[in-house]
C-alpha cells in the first residue's frame, strides 16, 4: 500500500501520559463467540477486560441463524468435515488449521452446552442436526430454529459475568493497538479507547486479543449488523500487523429483498430444510448448475442467482418454502419478520437477492492465534487462520471462533504463568510485572484545515462502490476505477481528526475496502469467493496468500500449507 493510508499510525493526536491509566492482564477487543470464548480461558491466570463498541447483542455472532457445524454424530466424521472444508476451500485452506477446528470442535460444542447453552432436540432428546450447503453430512447443531447465535451470546455473557476476573466495558470502541514505537516488531502493548462517559483512556495489557468481528457494513448489501466496520483489521494493520487473503469476502445467496426491509438473512437452513430457488417463471435453476442444487457450496448459488438476476433484467429471484411443514416452528425469528411483510411462507414466495456477508481474509496468525506482532493474537472473524482458504464452509466461524478463542485464551493464560527465561514470555516492552508504569506513547499528528465533510456521504458512497465494483464479479478495469476512487476520498477523510466513532468507523472502512479492492485487483484469477469476470479460472500460481503490510507498496505472499 501507499499514500495516506501508510501516513498515519494513530487516528488521533494523543500523549499517553495525560490520559487515564488502565491496567490488565490480557485485553480482548470484542465480545462475540470468538471474544467472549477467550476471555473465559484468559481468566483462568489473570484479569481480563473485554471491550465491545455497541451493546453485548450487537455482534455477528449474535445475528448467526443456521448453527455451529460439528461432528457430533456416530455416522459422521472428521474426516468428512475436514474433506468439505477443504474443498470449500478452494485450495487455499492450512491442513493444520483445519484439523484443529474440525478436531477440537466436538469438545468445544460439549463444553457450552454444559454451560447452558440448549440446543434444539428431536422428540427422543438427541441434538437434532441440520445440513447446509457445502457439507455431506447432518452436522449443523442449532438453537432455537433460526437463533442459534442469540443463544450461544447469551451463554457465553453469562458465564464470562459469572467470572470475577473478567471485566466487560460495553459502548467503548478502541480506536488504535499501542506500541512503544513505530519500529518494526514493536510489541502491541493494550489500546487506546474511547467511551462516551470516560472519553479516552489507555488499557495497557500483557496480552492483547483481537476479536472485533468481520466488514459486512464496506458493503451496501450486507447481512452484517452496524458494527462490522473492519476497525480490528485497519488497527492491526496500522500497528504493523500483517493481513492475508483481503479479496476474499463472502456473499450469502439469501436475503430478503424488499424495499424498506433490512437485508436480513433467510437462513441457508431453510434451503437444508428442503426450499427451492426458483427464477421468475417459477423454474427450480439450481437444478441445472449444481448436483447439490440448492446446497452446493455458497459461492456457486450466488453466483447462479447474480446470473439469474440478469437474466431477468435485474429482478429479484424467489425461495419456494411452501411445502415445507411446520415453517413457524422450525424458522421462528424468519417467519415472524415475514409477517411483517405480509408474507406466509406457506402460501407465497420470498423474494430473495445475495448480499456481503462473511470477510474470509483478515489478520493472518499462526496455528495459537499470534499475529506476527508480538502481543497480539487474533481470533474469530477478524483473523486469518487458513481455515477458511479462499470460502468458508457454511456454519464453520462459530466453531473458528470457540476453538481459536479457547486457543487464544490459554495461551495468553499460559504466558502469564511465571516462566524461567526473561519476562516470563511478556511482549519486549511491556514496564515489568504489576503495574509500573509502560513507557510514554505520543501520537502527534494535526488535524488538516480543509474544513468540514459530509462523512456520511463518504461512508454511502463507499458502501456502494464496494458493492458495484468489489462485489461478486469483479474486474480489472473497475477494481483499479475504484482504488482510484478510495485512495482520492482518503485524502481528505484521513487527514481529519474526528471525535466520534462515526468518523473513526469511516477511516478504517477506506483502509480496508482500499486493501480488498487492491487485493482483488492483484489476483487475477477466479478461486472461492473471489470471481473475476477477466480471469474466470483458478490459476496455480496464485494458489498462495497474499498479504498486506503496513509500508510495502506490492503484497507478499506465502503459500498454502
Ligand atoms: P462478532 O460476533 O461480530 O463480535 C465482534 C465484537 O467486536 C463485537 O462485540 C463488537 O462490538 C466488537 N468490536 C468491533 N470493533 C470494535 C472496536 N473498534 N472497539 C471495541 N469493540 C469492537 N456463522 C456460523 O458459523 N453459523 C451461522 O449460522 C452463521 N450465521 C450468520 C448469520 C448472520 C446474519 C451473520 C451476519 C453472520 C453469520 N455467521 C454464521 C457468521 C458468524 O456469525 C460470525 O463470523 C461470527 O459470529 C464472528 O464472531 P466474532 O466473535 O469474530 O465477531
Ligand atoms: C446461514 O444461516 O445461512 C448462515 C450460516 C453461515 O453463515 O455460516
Amino acid at each position: 500500500m501507499d499514500g495516506m493510508f501508510d501516513q498515519r499510525r494513530y487516528l488521533i493526536p494523543f500523549r499517553s501520559s495525560l490520559l487515564p491509566q488502565i491496567f490488565t492482564d490480557t485485553l480482548v477487543i470484542g465480545a462475540g463467540v470468538a471474544g467472549l470464548r477467550a476471555a473465559i480461558a484468559a481468566a483462568a491466570h489473570g484479569e481480563c477486560i473485554v471491550l465491545s463498541k455497541g451493546d453485548l447483542k450487537t455482534t455477528n455472532t449474535s445475528w448467526a441463524q443456521g448453527g455451529v457445524a460439528a461432528v457430533t454424530d456416530p455416522a459422521d466424521t472428521t474426516e468428512s468435515h475436514i474433506k468439505d472444508t477443504i474443498v470449500a476451500g478452494a485450495g487455499l485452506c492450512d491442513a493444520p488449521a483445519v484439523r484443529t477446528v474440525v478436531e477440537q470442535g466436538p469438545a468445544r460444542v460439549r463444553e457450552i452446552i454444559e454451560w447452558g447453552m440448549r440446543p434444539d432436540r428431536d422428540p427422543a432428546g438427541k441434538i437434532a442436526l441440520g445440513r447446509e450447503g457445502g457439507h455431506n453430512a447432518h452436522r449443523i447443531i442449532h438453537a432455537n430454529g433460526d437463533a442459534t447465535g442469540a443463544e450461544l451470546q447469551r451463554c457465553l455473557v453469562e458465564k464470562v459475568r459469572g467470572i470475577p476476573a473478567v471485566r466487560i466495558f460495553e459502548k467503548c470502541f478502541a480506536l488504535d493497538l499501542i506500541t512503544p514505537s513505530e519500529e518494526p516488531g514493536a510489541p502491541v502493548m493494550g489500546a487506546i479507547t474511547h467511551h462516551p462517559k470516560y472519553g479516552l483512556q489507555m488499557i495497557w495489557a500483557k496480552a492483547t486479543i483481537l476479536a472485533s468481528g468481520g466488514a459486512g457494513v464496506l458493503y451496501r448489501e450486507t447481512t452484517n449488523p452496524p458494527i462490522a466496520t473492519a476497525d480490528g483489521l485497519a488497527m492491526a494493520y496500522r500497528a504493523g500487523a500483517t493481513l492475508a487473503d483481503m479479496a476474499f469476502v463472502q456473499f450469502h445467496p439469501t436475503t430478503l429483498y424488499l424495499a424498506g426491509a433490512s437485508r436480513s438473512l433467510i437462513t441457508e437452513a431453510i434451503r437444508g430444510a428442503g426450499a427451492h430457488l426458483l427464477d421468475n417463471s417459477g423454474h427450480r435453476f439450481m437444478v441445472d448448475v449444481h448436483p447439490l442444487a440448492e446446497l452446493a457450496p455458497r459461492d456457486i448459488v450466488s453466483h447462479a442467482i447474480v446470473r439469474q438476476i440478469a437474466k431477468q433484467g435485474g429482478a429479484h429471484v424467489w425461495l419456494d418454502c411452501r411445502h415445507i411443514a411446520s415453517f413457524g416452528t422450525r424458522f421462528p425469528g424468519i417467519a415472524a419478520l415475514l409477517k411483517r411483510f405480509d408474507l406466509d411462507p406457506a402460501l407465497d414466495l420470498i423474494p430473495v437477492h445475495p448480499a456481503a456477508h462473511y470477510m474470509v481474509g483478515g489478520v493472518r496468525t499462526d496455528a495459537s492465534t499470534r499475529s506476527d506482532v508480538p502481543g497480539l493474537y487474533v481470533v474469530g472473524e477478524a483473523a486469518a487462520t487458513g481455515l477458511h482458504g479462499a470460502n468458508r464452509l457454511a456454519s464453520n466461524s462459530l466453531l473458528e471462533g470457540l476453538v481459536f478463542g479457547e486457543i487464544a485464551g490459554r495461551v495468553c493464560a499460559e504466558m502469564k504463568q511465571p516462566a524461567g527465561g526473561t519476562n516470563g514470555g511478556k511482549p519486549a516492552g511491556w514496564g515489568g510485572a504489576g503495574r509500573a508504569a509502560p513507557v510514554p506513547v505520543v501520537s502527534d499528528i494535526r488535524p488538516s484545515d480543509r474544513g468540514e465533510l459530509d462523512l456520511n456521504d463518504v461512508r454511502s458512497s463507499l458502501r456502494s462502490s464496494m458493492w458495484r465494483n468489489v462485489g461478486m464479479e469483479r474486474t480489472g478495469a473497475k477494481l483499479e476505477g475504484v482504488i482510484d476512487m478510495i485512495d482520492f476520498w482518503a485524502r481528505y477523510t484521513l487527514d481529519k481528526i474526528f471525535d466520534d466513532p462515526n468518523g473513526w468507523e469511516t477511516q478504517n472502512m477506506l483502509l480496508c475496502g482500499a486493501i480488498i479492492a487492491k487485493s482483488a485487483l492483484w489476483r487475477t484469477e477466479s478461486r472461492g469467493c473471489h470471481f473475476r469476470t477477466d480471469f474466470p479460472e483458478p490459476r496455480e500460481d496464485f494458489r498462495v496468500h497474499d498479504l498486506w503490510r503496513r509500508g510495502r507498496v506490492a503484497p507478499l505472499s506465502a503459500p498454502t500449507e
